[in-house]
């Protein structure tokens, strides 16, 4: 039995208080869902600025009415430190996720990624340092591998950082080290690499490149790579993330502490193998996308390669990623397509 199925037995019989930041977004949504059926007790907090409503109302329907009632929503901004202290009452673990996400957003406003990334990251750290909390793990990026060319990537070898978003994040690590340093406040930081999967957002300017090419594809509109399509991610499904933040938070043990771990498989995918994987996942949806995709120029900020080594993390919290990226996409596809028609897109 891996240390994730332990978990997944153990957790409904000793239920904790979890405060997830970020809750009505992506990753958190995702993790309220898992947690609630966990029949765990949740605080979440978000100010909807890329989150959403029906990703709540989507977990809502997911739930009982008995586990739905184990979660108290705070609309709030972690901006503002009295949020994060009235969130953080009587947690026992904080599952950090709230951020400005995505590179060229960061280009485009690097002064709100920064008062949400970095002034947001240390009000939730102080906040939770105070309300004596038994964990604190948050979402990093892999983006702090910046322009450091090897492969795979090793947690302690980086880079320097290549936009503005891949400094926020580096910046959340380094007060993170400090705070166990000067306080005794030990962290867990997982430095995320492409996550994907059920309610990552479709839409918008800055959407990722799964989600954004599934919903062009589904309405049959023209797809578009940035450079040759050989630039390649370490593509991870949220189940996977979602196995990390649990090991994370419940690992008590001092050598895995105060660390940040790599999320991701340990496999490379290149732009236009997700092309071709994506396209043959909705073939067998029902959904035939002929067209070739058209190659645009490099973007700003973006990693050529990225591939995890995620030894660490097996070996010091027992993950143990459960899903490859032909799985992750064949079990997101329903949703997308879904999504879809519900907004009349199909
Ligand atoms: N998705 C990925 O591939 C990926 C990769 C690396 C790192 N990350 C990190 O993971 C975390 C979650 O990302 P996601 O993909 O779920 O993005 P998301 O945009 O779907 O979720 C982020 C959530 O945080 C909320 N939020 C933003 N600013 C806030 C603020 N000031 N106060 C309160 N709430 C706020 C948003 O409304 C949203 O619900 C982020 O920290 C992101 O930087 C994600």
């Amino acid at each position: 039995m891996t240390r994730y199925e332990q978990l997944l037995e153990e957790l409904p019989a000793s239920p904790k208080t979890w405060l997830v930041t970020g809750v009505a977004g992506f990753i958190g949504s995702n993790l309220l869902e898992t947690l609630l059926k966990l029949d765990q007790h949740i605080i979440g907090l978000d100010n909807f600025v890329t989150g959403h409503q029906r990703n709540l109302d989507e977990v809502q329907s997911l739930v009982t009415a008995d586990q739905w009632a184990r979660f108290q929503f705070i609309e709030g901004d972690i901006r503002n430190l009295d949020d994060c202290n009235k969130a953080c009452e009587g947690v026992d673990y904080v599952l950090h996720q709230a951020a400005l996400g995505s590179v060229p957003r960061s280009i485009n406003d690097p002064i709100t990624t920064n008062a949400t990334n970095i002034d947001g990251f240390l009000n939730m750290l102080v906040a939770a340092r105070d309300a004596k909390v038994q964990s604190f793990t948050y979402a990093a990026s892999s983006s702090t591998y910046g322009d450091h060319p090897g492969l795979p990537k090793v947690e302690d070898v980086i880079g320097r950082p290549l936009s503005p978003y891949a400094v926020t994040k580096y910046v959340n690590e380094l007060y993170a080290d400090v705070f166990a340093k000067t306080y005794g406040f030990q962290t867990i930081g997982l430095r995320y690499f492409n996550v994907f999967g059920r309610r990552q957002d479709p839409e918008g300017a800055y959407a990722a490149v799964i989600p954004k090419w599934t919903a062009a594809m589904i309405k049959g509109e023209d797809v578009f790579i940035n450079g040759d399509g050989e630039t390649s991610r370490d593509f991870c499904y949220i189940d996977n993330t979602v196995q990390m933040n649990l090991l994370a938070a419940t690992a008590m043990s001092t050598d895995a502490r105060n660390q940040v771990y790599n999320v991701a498989l340990g496999d490379r995918t290149t732009l236009n193998q997700l092309f071709c994987a994506i396209q043959l996942a909705l073939e067998m949806n029902g959904t035939k996308y002929r067209k070739a995709p058209n190659y645009s120029d490099f973007r700003a900020g973006d990693v050529r390669h990225s591939q995890a080594d995620v030894s660490k993390a097996i070996s010091l919290l027992g993950y143990k990623p459960k899903y490859i990226i032909e799985d992750g996409i064949a079990k997101a596809m329903p949703w997308y397509i879904s999504f879809a028609k519900a907004l009349g897109k199909v």
